[in-house]
């Protein structure tokens, strides 16, 4: 196939916060999950990325905030260029250039942002227009949790067995729309064991595994209930729960690990004694010290405020449901 070799596409995702987490792989060469997962997508934090496929390129070029990259994290989106020629049976080299709205690999979901954002752009720029459940099974080869970043507001992602039937689907009519995520960024530095790392950590040597996968179906089904009623406490009940579960898979590891700072510890108590003084609202964190509290539009002003006083106005932000994936 001849495409121009001039043609840039620039694709702009949303990170998600996982609510029920994904953590752990059954095939890792195809990342389809042993169980399902859900999030929401965030309006504060994104990825813009533009690729061009260029015949004067003799290597593939990926740059991220404007500094050029190789090692890992080049071999990871050179791996994805690759499912994306094999597609699109194009073989020309691609430039890349992406800039994150999103501290990079503190555990605020980059990656997923990234790879939703790299799916649509790299598809496009290759002369494919998929659909969006394409573009989600297609963003899951990069990283699990961009195949929830296609999506906007409630994302479920559905295990499935293989590559055509793992991806997500949007929750529609959700109900909790006043719903705000408070992100306490309380480190922006790389975490120390990638979200990769640990969920494989976590399947091959936590004896607690086999009980999470089984503990993730009941928490699914409760969240679709609560997220139906419109019911906020069995929503942040279960979302605090889940997340608790998942970092005791970080704890039984072998060796052990944990994504947790001092400042976690005190945020997830402050939390807690936010609701228990009638302000309501529970804490959520993925891979990464940093914690995103659940609450409502009525109590995120004084939780913010809250928290800022505790670590700075500057980690504090409040985010609402995001958008989907969108072309500029
Ligand atoms: P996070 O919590 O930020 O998702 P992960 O460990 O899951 O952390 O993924 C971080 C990795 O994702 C980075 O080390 C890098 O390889 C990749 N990544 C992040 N942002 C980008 C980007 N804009 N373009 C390409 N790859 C990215
Ligand atoms: C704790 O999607 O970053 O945020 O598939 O290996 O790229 P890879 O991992 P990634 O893992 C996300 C883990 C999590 C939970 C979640 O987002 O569901
Ligand atoms: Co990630």
């Amino acid at each position: 196939m001849t495409i121009s070799s001039d043609k840039i596409v620039t694709a702009i995702a949303h990170t998600n916060i996982a609510l029920i987490k994904y953590w752990g792989k059954r095939n890792a060469e195809f990342i389809i999950p042993y169980t399902g997962s859900l999030s929401l997508t965030l309006d504060q934090f994104y990825t813009q990325t533009s690729v061009q496929f260029d015949a004067s390129l003799d290597q593939d070029s990926v740059s991220i905030d404007d500094q050029l990259i190789d090692g890992n994290g080049w071999q990871r989106v050179h791996d994805f260029l690759n499912i994306v020629r094999q597609q699109s049976d194009i073989t020309l080299n691609a430039r890349v250039k992406s800039e994150n709205h999103v501290p990079t690999a503190a555990g605020l979901a980059s990656s997923a942002s990234a790879f939703a954002a790299l799916a649509a752009a790299a598809s496009r720029a290759a002369g494919m227009d998929l659909d969006l459940q394409a573009l989600s099974r297609l963003a899951r080869r990069g990283s699990g949790s961009a195949c929830r970043s296609i999506f906007g507001g409630f994302v479920e992602w559905q295990r499935g067995t293989n590559d055509s039937d793992s991806y997500a689907v949007p929750i529609e009519t959700p109900n909790l729309n006043d719903i705000r995520i408070v992100a306490l960024t309380v480190e922006k530095h790389h975490k120390p064991i990638s979200s990769r790392q640990g969920m494989a950590l976590s399947v091959t040597t936590s004896p607690y595994y086999p009980t999470w996968v089984k503990v993730v179906e009941s928490d699914l089904q409760s969240i679709k209930t609560a997220i139906n009623a419109d019911d906020f406490t069995r929503f942040g009940t279960i979302s605090e729960l889940n997340a608790m579960r998942m970092h005791a898979l970080t704890l039984s590891a072998n060796p052990d690990f944990l994504y947790f700072t001092g400042d976690t510890l005190e945020a997830m108590n402050e939390v807690k004694r936010l609701r228990h003084s009638g302000i309501e609202c529970y804490y959520t964190i993925d891979a990464g010290p940093n914690v995103k509290v659940i609450c409502q539009k009525q109590n995120a002003a004084a939780i913010t405020d809250t928290f800022s006083k505790m670590f700075g106005p500057e980690k504090v932000t409040v985010a609402q449901p995001g958008p989907g994936v969108k072309y500029l």
